[in-house]
């Protein structure tokens, strides 16, 4: 062990940690080990830059809560969301993108055709499609978990002090007998990913920009089917080129088309839309 180097340093670490041979412990230890001290040697690290790393993890921990999750906000800025999303997305299934922060597992329930905007002001859009297989049967009884930004770029959940109520735009939709849901809400815009901690100080180094391209994000699951966790985005909208997170893909760009004279496109609505947006949801088995 005394005779050791900067190259066999590598494989004496590798060799301390005694995980099942054969198991994904065993790859994820022996991996990550191996790709840092690579890129140590490769970009020769120095003390300061090394202490400024750990200073800056250390400093992503302390800025986090339940409700502020630092280390997430760094995975997606670096695209490590991103390339986990595209890495698990399931071949002829719908694309993923980000989960973000704002998500709540207990949404309420809500009927299809109903309206998610609370009174917000903006476009009232429907949004329509079907929940299917990737042969196109149906999956009635699909669970279509949407959450969203309003017209000016916030989360109801991010002004609770300011009386907003968490639980506005958001809801359950259970698609019908046929896979399709439906409902209208407001039109979101784009909003800032949080920059007043340490990973916006790593923005700011990097001349990089906060801005999220407006979105839908959706959680949409079904019994017997692997679930999915995306986002959709509008053609022609601000930063859909260069979205903050890397989440736009091109399969996940909806078009808003105008609807006129309070066409509700055969649907029974809540509201009457002022434009639609249509996106066919895909789901893989299980396993
Ligand atoms: C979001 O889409 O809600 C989000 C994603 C990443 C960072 C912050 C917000
Ligand atoms: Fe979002």
């Amino acid at each position: 062990m005394s005779d050791i180097n900067q190259y066999s340093l590598t494989q004496a670490v590798k060799d301390t940690f005694q995980t099942e041979p054969g198991s994904r412990l065993e790859t994820l230890l022996q991996g990550l080990i191996q790709h840092l001290h690579d890129y140590t040697r490769e970009v020769n690290l120095n003390h300061e830059e090394w202490m400024a790393v750990l200073t800056f993890l250390y400093d992503c921990g302390k800025i986090s809560t339940p409700e502020r999750h630092e280390f997430i906000l760094l995975s997606d800025v670096l695209g490590f969301s991103a390339l986990v999303d595209m890495i698990n997305t399931r071949g002829g299934a719908t694309e993923g993108s980000n989960l973000g922060p704002f998500y709540l597992d207990d949404a309420p329930v809500k009927e299809l055709g109903g309206d998610l905007s609370d009174g917000r002001d903006g476009v009232t859009v429907l949004v329509h499609g079907t929940v299917t297989d990737s042969l196109h049967n149906p999956l009635p009884g699909a669970i279509v978990d949407t959450w969203q930004a309003d017209a000016t770029g916030t989360y109801p959940i991010q002004e609770q002090d300011q009386g907003q109520d968490k639980f506005d735009l958001r809801g359950k939709f259970t698609a019908d007998e046929n896979g399709r849901y439906y409902y209208t809400t407001v039109l979101p815009k784009p909003y800032t990913v949080p920059y007043d901690g340490p990973v916006g100080d790593l923005l700011r180094a990097g001349n990089r920009h906060a801005w999220r391209a407006a979105h839908l994000h959706y959680i949409i699951r079904h019994p017997g089917m692997s679930s999915i966790t995306t986002e959709l985005f509008f053609e022609n909208t601000e930063y859909i080129d260069n979205d903050a997170v890397f989440g736009v893909r091109k399969s996940l760009i909806t078009k808003i088309v105008p609807v006129k004279n309070g066409d509700t496109l055969g649907y029974t609505l809540e509201k009457t839309p002022d434009a639609v947006c249509e996106y066919n949801f895909v789901l893989a088995p299980e396993g």
